[in-house]
């Protein structure tokens, strides 16, 4: 009796990458790397779990991500509690932290992987999805907030993309905060017959979430609420405007939008988004800020930071419609064999040709020219090389070059001896 089996399915929200779009992901990320570089990024690895308190404490315990977002469970074989990380920055600083990085200079470091968090899934919201994130701790100035937002600009640059406006805003310090919560309470209690159930609940634990709804009910009473960046004091105003001038200087067009206040608790003084109108509702490519009080509340020595995080799905999603992205093919060159000899010598021909830096695919097993042919076709190379028993007798290899139809019949296919073959394929790729 043959026993059939369920056949099991990626848990909703998370998505397998397969090989032909993961060559745009590969191409995006040696891309992100030498950018990064070029700026002095370095790039650093934390673990995908850490303990819940981490985020409770580092996000803020009334944000959407902590309240209701985080895989956490319990470690059954010793009771710790765990998360599985919903953002890169708390992880990132308790490693600086525990490794006393922030003691001796600024570092300016990066990380990119997957993150989690326990959203309704839509077209460019995931429950696991990808983020490049990007951290200077230890840099108080408005110098580094706008490099890192010019950076931001060079990278839409590189990649070709021009649909992304930028808006920032500034939370300011926490006085400044305490002055408009204040205001802010007083105006929610007023208005508490238009705040929903959250609103209700956050209206003195986080007022300022409040505002962040997206409940449509609720948009008038938010947008007339009193503006955190009225109650800026001249120190606040002045790393704002250190920002814009730097901004302006680099050519770079923003919007104030005193609305943005991001979803995690950690921020103060200049906060940033950048946002698109070509991917539906989630248009949030990159959001990020300073976070001066985080390294303190994670029990570091008191120290600025700033940072930012991309979503890559996002980013890529935008990518592929401009064109940008293309599949990276298989391999260049397609080894085409007839019998035992020929394949073990096929097999040694691509060993050499991968020493010059060619990718090279042996047709494994054995079949007929005509299906090896297909294959070698499909696979994407630029060329198929051919060796049956007159070409071995000969030490000279066919080659058929597969993507030059334009080209004269003698340029299309040509002969070509054992010992000159990388040469001449090289000079050709
Ligand atoms: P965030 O705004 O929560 O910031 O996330 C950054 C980016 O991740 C968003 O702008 C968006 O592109 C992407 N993203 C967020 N949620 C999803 C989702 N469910 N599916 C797909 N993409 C998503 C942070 O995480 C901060 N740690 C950024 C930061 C770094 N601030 C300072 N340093």
């Amino acid at each position: 009796m043959t026993q059939s089996f369920q056949k099991l399915r990626a848990l909703t929200g998370m998505k397998d990458i397969l090989p032909d779009s993961s060559s745009q992901w590969e191409q995006l990320e040696e891309t992100v790397r030498q950018w990064l570089a070029s700026y002095g990024y370095r790039n650093m690895r934390t673990p995908v779990l850490e303990h819940t308190q981490l985020f409770a404490r580092g996000i803020g315990e009334v944000t959407d991500i902590v309240e209701k977002e985080m895989y956490s469970f319990t470690d059954s074989l010793n009771g710790d509690k765990l998360t599985m990380r919903p953002e890169f920055t708390a992880g990132m600083v308790r490693a600086a932290i525990e490794h006393n990085l922030l003691y001796d200079r600024p570092h300016r470091v990066y990380a990119m992987g997957p993150v989690f968090r326990h959203e309704r899934p839509q077209r460019g919201r995931y429950r696991q999805f990808h983020q490049i994130d990007v951290e200077a701790l230890g840099l108080p100035g408005p110098d580094v907030d706008a490099e890192l937002i010019v950076m931001l600009g060079r990278l839409w640059k590189i990649l070709g993309l021009n649909d992304i406006r930028l808006e920032i805003n500034s939370l300011g310090q926490a006085e400044e905060r305490a002055a408009h919560r204040e205001a802010l309470v007083t105006y929610l209690e007023q208005h508490k017959h238009v705040l929903d159930e959250e609103g209700q609940r956050r209206m003195y634990s986080n007022p300022l979430r409040v505002l962040d709804t997206k409940n449509p009910a609720m948009q008038d009473m938010a947008n007339n609420a009193p503006k955190l960046f009225e109650f800026l004091g001249e120190e606040s105003l002045a790393h704002y405007r250190g920002v814009c001038d730097r901004l302006d200087d680099a050519g770079i067009a923003y919007t104030l939008n005193t609305r943005l206040v991001r979803g995690l608790d950690y921020y103060n003084l200049t906060v940033f988004e950048w946002v698109t109108d070509r991917l539906g509702a989630q248009g949030t490519v990159c959001g990020g800020g300073r976070y001066d009080g985080l390294i303190e509340l994670l029990g570091g020595k008191s120290a600025p930071a700033v940072g930012f995080a991309i979503g890559v799905e996002r980013l890529l999603d935008l990518c592929s419609q401009q064109d940008q992205a293309q599949s990276l093919p298989e391999c260049q060159i397609y080894m085409i064999h007839q019998g035992d000899a020929a394949q073990r010598q096929a097999s040694l021909l691509a060993e050499q040709l991968r020493d010059h830096g060619l990718r090279v695919l042996v047709h494994a097993g054995s079949a007929g020219f005509k299906s090896q042919f297909k294959r070698a076709d499909n696979s994407g190379a630029a060329a198929a090389v051919i060796l049956g028993e007159n070409e071995l007798s000969a030490k000279t290899a066919s080659v058929k070059w597969l993507r030059a139809a334009d080209l004269p019949a003698e340029q299309q296919q040509q002969s070509i001896a054992f010992d000159q073959l990388a040469t001449e394929l090289k000079a050709r790729i």
